[in-house]
């Protein structure tokens, strides 16, 4: 089988396109014949250098397609079955270990690439809307990056909450898809802090750097800025006394893993996900598919800027 493997951290030419023996399951492990992958910045850091991993490894944080082979121990999951999963190293491959707990079953009305598309994107979307904070009718939520991949999903989701959504994007172009999404408004980076002054209950930031403080500014008295990603850097430590001074705002950086750890917290999300993709609710839009070998070109596109909505790589 062919995959992408790192021997070093490094710039995209560490990601080699190589040939590997077909894997074989371990006790409690699944292989699945990867239908697509999805790319995201979590695997750009894993590239980096920026999260150190043990090395070689193949890379990639998620994935679907059909189980070719079960270990021991694997109860549940069957050959044939259509799976998918996410926070597991190794789907940038034509085959991937998964251990079974991790993955999920793929109901039969959610084409296997939807499903890889929204099993990482779309389970942090979830967890921000519904643990994060429960977005509640009438609340106004401000979603960073509204075309990307985490932006769509958001604004689509938080409209289904019945809040109000406002999105920032970069140009006039990304700005028509944040608005097809179902932003309520939408707004450059230079003028957001300004025009939303004390007017939003949660911040959604996965962009960082640039973003964070006109965020502070814009949240209402004890608002919550779920700073989720640092897309433009990460951002610098934060004196405590900011929060009080602003309105005795919550401040909070979750991360994925935390929310699907137990078994029960993963099907939720996932089969929220999936009834919304079945019913018609969540329209998943994926910009581009790049051939496996490609993942180099399909990251750099992802940390420059040039991407809307998701990007798969099929093998
Ligand atoms: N914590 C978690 O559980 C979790 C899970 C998934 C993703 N994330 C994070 O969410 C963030 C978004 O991920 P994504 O995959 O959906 O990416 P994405 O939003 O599709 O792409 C990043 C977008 O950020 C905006 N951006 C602003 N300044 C940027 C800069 N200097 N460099 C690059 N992009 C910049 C760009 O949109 P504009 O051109 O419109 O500004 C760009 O398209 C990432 O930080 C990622 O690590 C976190």
């Amino acid at each position: 089988m062919h995959a992408i493997v790192i021997a070093a951290q490094g710039g995209p030419e560490v990601l080699e396109y190589v040939e590997r023996p077909d894997p074989t399951p371990a006790a409690g492990e699944v292989v699945v014949d990867v239908a697509a992958s999805g790319v995201n910045f979590i695997d750009i850091y894993h590239r980096s250098g920026a999260y150190p991993l043990p090395l070689p490894t193949v890379i990639g944080s998620e994935g679907a397609g059909v189980v070719s082979a079960v270990g021991v121990d694997t109860a549940g999951v069957a050959v044939g079955d259509t799976v998918a999963w996410a926070s597991y190293l190794g789907s940038y491959a034509e085959k991937a270990v998964v251990p079974a707990a991790q993955v999920v079953p793929v109901p039969e009305a959610v084409p296997a690439d939807l499903a890889a598309a929204v099993m990482l994107q779309g389970m942090t979307a979830q967890y921000l809307t519904h643990s994060t904070h429960e977005v509640k009718p009438g609340e106004t939520v401000l979603v960073h990056a509204g075309a990307g991949g985490m932006g769509q999903l958001l604004i689509q989701i938080a409209k289904l909450r019945g809040a109000k959504v406002i999105a920032t994007t970069s140009t006039a172009a990304k700005e028509k898809l944040a608005r097809e999404a179902g932003a309520d408004e939408v707004l450059r980076y230079d003028d957001f802090a300004d025009a939303l002054r004390g007017k939003v209950d949660v911040v959604y930031d996965g962009v960082g750097a640039t973003t964070f403080d006109g965020g502070l500014k814009v949240l209402r008295r004890r608002g919550l800025m779920a700073l989720y990603g640092a897309a433009s850097g990460p951002v610098p430590p934060v004196d405590p006394q900011r929060l009080n001074a602003a309105g005795s705002l919550f401040l909070t950086r979750p991360k994925l893993a935390d929310h699907i750890a137990e078994r029960d917290e993963l099907l939720w999300r996932a089969s929220d996900l999936f009834g919304w993709i079945a019913s018609g609710e969540l329209n998943v839009n994926v910009s581009q598919r790049y051939p496996l070998a490609e993942a180099a070109r399909a990251q750099e596109d992802l940390a420059a800027r040039r991407t809307t909505g998701k990007l798969l790589l099929v093998p």
